[in-house]
């Protein structure tokens, strides 16, 4: 009991990050004030999960860019992406210190999604939605390579 609640909290802390709703819920719960005092407000904005958390929130803006036909807000999702925050130097040493000699691949994946936004957003400034699945298909594909690459090994510590 002492482990789950903390879990759900931060887990509705996220969805709140994300803007999909969900930060009235945490308001409305005074039943869980002692777990709530213990969990953070807002987790840290230069871990890794922070980032991640903004990179997902922009991968929803170009989702809904597809379904509206507004390749516009694709465009700007996209190069929001390629710009993603870094992280604070901790994190960056604190995964360095994990990763070892593989650091380098993680890195590696990094810049293979960044190249992949900045084509995601160039195949939509040219306004064909034809050339943008594709993009968005190599972008996807990269998040997910970097996730069965590292994921395991960096939240194992928590
Ligand atoms: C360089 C490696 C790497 C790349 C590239 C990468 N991720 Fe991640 N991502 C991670 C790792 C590692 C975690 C686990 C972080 C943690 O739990 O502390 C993660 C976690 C996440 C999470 C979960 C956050 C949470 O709160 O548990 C989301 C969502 C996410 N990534 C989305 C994406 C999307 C979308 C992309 C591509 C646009 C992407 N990631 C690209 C390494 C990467």
């Amino acid at each position: 009991m002492t482990n789950s609640m903390p879990r759900m909290v931060k887990s509705v802390t996220l969805i709140c990050l994300l803007g999909l709703g969900g930060c009235t819920t945490v308001e409305q719960a005074p039943s869980t004030d002692v777990q709530l005092e213990e969990a953070p407000a807002v987790p840290d904005p230069g871990t890794l999960k922070a980032v991640m958390a903004g990179i997902a929130a922009d991968m929803d803006s170009v989702h809904t860019g597809i379904w509206a036909e507004d390749l516009a807000q694709v465009e700007r999702a996209a190069t929001s992406i390629a710009g993603h925050p870094h992280v604070s130097a901790a994190e960056r040493t604190r995964i360095q210190q994990l990763l070892g000699a593989e650091f380098r691949d993680f890195v590696a994946g990094d810049k293979r999604v960044h190249d992949a936004a900045v084509s995601l957003a160039a195949a939509a400034a040219g306004n064909d939605i034809a050339d943008v699945l594709p993009a968005l298909g190599d972008l996807e594909s990269g998040c997910v390579s970097c996730h069965t690459g590292f994921r395991a090994q960096l939240t194992a510590d928590e």
